[in-house]
């Protein structure tokens, strides 16, 4: 057991495009059906503090130096945890997180070569410990991330260069392998369908395990 709440907290990694954002609104489609109590957050910008963090952190042109984007991306997940994830676990939903602590460990970390300890000491200190029981990584080759990421419309971390966002898939490729009880890799690379089936299988499972209803 991860934490000490009625709740299950389940968060989502993997790389930008991998789609995870996709797959959880497909999920919470079900949810909404089924009549399941669950909070879907996002990390950055699952507050109205948040998305103004969101917005400073992702608009392209600004220039954020890699400890100010470590800050802000941890005041923002105090503030989400504060607002949206402890209501949520303690009310003894489902709380699922787009992104959490181990985006600022795969990104500033590997990807910034930023201290991991001192990235795990201020994970730490901005969710007072609180890490998810389950963190689902949707793992896919990088050229192929970055070809579903629409024309036009980039942000500032998709506006990085393949060595960077495949130096974010090794880093979240070792983070899973070095706490394998947490993690599991999910193939984003196939269709739709196919990753919406086993994302539910896997969360499905974890909910029966812990004898809560799902899907
Ligand atoms: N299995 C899939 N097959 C083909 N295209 C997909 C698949 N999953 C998502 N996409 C498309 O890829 C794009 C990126 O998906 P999405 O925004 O969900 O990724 P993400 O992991 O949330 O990325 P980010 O970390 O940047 O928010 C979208 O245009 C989406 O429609
Ligand atoms: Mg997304």
């Amino acid at each position: 057991m991860a934490h000490k709440y009625p709740g299950t907290f389940i968060s989502l990694e993997g790389p930008d495009g991998a789609g995870k954002t996709t797959q959880v609104r497909l999920l919470a489609a079900k949810l909404d059906a089924a009549a399941i109590p669950y909070v879907l957050t996002r990390d950055p910008g699952g507050t109205p503090l948040g998305k103004q963090i969101r917005h400073i952190l992702l608009k392209p042109g600004h220039p954020v130096a890699p400890m100010t984007e470590l800050l802000l991306y941890q005041a923002d997940r105090a503030q989400n945890l504060a607002e949206v994830i402890l209501p949520g676990l303690q009310a003894g939903k489902l709380v699922i997180c787009d992104r959490y602590v181990d985006s600022s460990l795969a990104y500033q970390g590997y990807g910034r070569d930023l201290d991991l300890p001192l990235i795990q000491q201020l994970n730490a200190m901005s969710t007072g410990g609180l890490k998810p029981e389950l963190t689902l990584l949707f793992d896919i080759e990088s050229e192929k991330a970055m070809g579903r990421k629409h024309q036009g419309g980039h942000d500032r971390m998709e506006n990085e260069d393949l060595s960077f966002h495949r130096k974010v898939r090794e880093g979240y490729l070792t983070l899973a392998k070095e706490e394998p009880t947490r993690w599991r890799t999910i193939d984003a690379s196939k269709a739709l369908h196919t990753v919406q089936e086993e994302m539910c299988k896997i969360i499905g499972d974890h909910m029966a395990a812990k004898k809560l209803v799902f899907i």
